[in-house]
């Protein structure tokens, strides 16, 4: 593992390339579709591995040690108690528990973005259907940002019960202001929901504010772990009265699930444990986001911040100054952000950009530029020089 030193601090402007297994002729910007690979965390899964298919090994200590590690690392995102974090496959599990907790009524509406990542939708769409409530939708209007859209939208909709939202729009960067939504939605009556994928890992937190009821994020972005095993952060009240949507063994009370009393079920485990999915918890998985969550750890949040705050500095000033400022996404989030050529261009910058070596994503009129702390500045300019020599031929 690989300790930025703090001195290095803001004015870092590399991190050790060395910490992520990429080739060095690839310039990796594609984060927030999947974090590159730490080569701590791509040791940690074979070694995981390797053990699990040799049970005469000696034991690294107990599967449920190395759990309760991993649940200590990750609540330190939320409001750092361990009791809080649950484990899940994915965030389209962990918005289907909330929505199985979260009460709506006929007449009653939920609130999401315009564009909003189906894993915090359709469970809401299915709700609204078996319940006769409707889904209202936030949208921008010109020269508005997300935070003005909802609300106004809470204003409109006196009937919003949950509002389901990011942090950060997933498509471009876009950022939300939660300390001003949040207690709007407090104020209101409603349960607030998010989806932090995009932002957990690099935007700090505050629950304390916030007051939300679940959350839940991927491990594979922005905290760089893998696929399949993700965080769902419940409030204190669905700790203790939460209903979970399976009933696996791995979430009840160990000394009474081996009794298979057929009357009285064994009690959840303590906190939000009683919504960790079945089958999640196996080794290799459980391994590598302990191995992220370390690093990230070590670099510090203020680090990772710092960087890649730097990083699209560079970016915005870059397509400023070659002319392509209008491309970027206003009020986009300090760690990336949406690109959007002319339509006519479009396909033949994204072309240029694959065939230079830079990956990123490019759908729906975006191009998504989503570095890590493997980029530097010099490798923000040459992106951008890239696109305007595409823009040039292209014309
Ligand atoms: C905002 C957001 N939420 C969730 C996900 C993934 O959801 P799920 O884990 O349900 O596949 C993504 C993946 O791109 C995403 O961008």
């Amino acid at each position: 593992m690989s300790a930025i030193p703090s001195t290095a601090g803001v004015g870092m402007r590399r991190a050790p390339r060395s910490s992520f297994d990429l080739p060095p002729d690839v310039l990796y910007l594609d984060t927030a579709a999947h974090a590159p690979l730490l080569r701590d965390v791509r040791d940690a899964g074979a070694d995981a591995l390797a053990r699990s298919n040799a049970p005469w090994l000696p034991d690294a200590g107990t599967w449920d040690d190395c759990i309760e590690r991993v649940r200590a690392l990750a609540a330190a995102w939320f409001d750092g108690n361990a009791h809080g974090v649950a484990f899940i496959p994915s965030v389209a599990y962990g918005i289907a528990t909330a929505a199985n907790n979260l009460r709506l009524q006929r007449g009653e509406s939920v609130l999401v973005l315009d564009g909003q990542f189906p894993s915090n939708l359709l469970a809401w769409q299915q709700q609204c259907a078996r319940s006769e409530a409707t889904i209202v939708v936030a949208c921008r209007e010109p020269a508005q940002d997300w935070t003005g859209a909802v609300l106004v939208a809470l204003e409109r909709h006196p009937g919003i019960r949950i509002v389901a939202l990011p942090q950060v729009h997933w498509h471009d960067g876009a950022l939300l202001d939660l300390d001003t939504i949040a207690p709007r939605v407090r104020a209101s009556g409603a349960a607030l929901v998010l989806d932090l994928s995009q932002s957990l890992g690099v935007l700090p937190t505050d629950f304390a504010r916030w007051q939300p009821d679940f959350v839940a994020s991927v491990g594979y972005k922005w905290l760089l772990g893998t696929t399949g095993l993700g965080v769902l952060w419940v409030a204190p009240h669905w700790r203790k009265h939460g209903r979970a949507i399976e009933q696996h063994w791995s979430a009840r009370e160990e000394d009474q699930v081996w009794r298979f009393d057929p009357v009285t079920p064994p009690a959840y485990r303590r906190g939000a444990r009683r919504f960790d999915a079945g089958g999640i918890l196996e080794p290799l998985r459980v391994a590598m986001l302990e191995a992220a969550l370390e690093q990230l750890k070590a670099w510090g949040n203020a680090t990772v911040l710092a960087h890649l705050r730097a990083l699209t500095t560079v970016l915005d000033a870059e397509l400023d100054a070659s002319g392509l400022g209008s491309w970027n996404t206003p009020g986009h989030a300090p760690h990336f952000t949406g690109l959007r050529p002319p339509p006519a261009q479009f396909a033949a910058v994204a072309a240029a950009l694959r065939a230079a070596n830079i990956i990123c994503t490019a759908r729906y009129g975006a191009l998504r530029i989503a570095p890590h702390l493997h980029v530097g500045e010099e490798d923000m300019r040459r992106c951008v020089a890239v696109m305007a020599s595409a823009l040039e031929r292209a014309r």
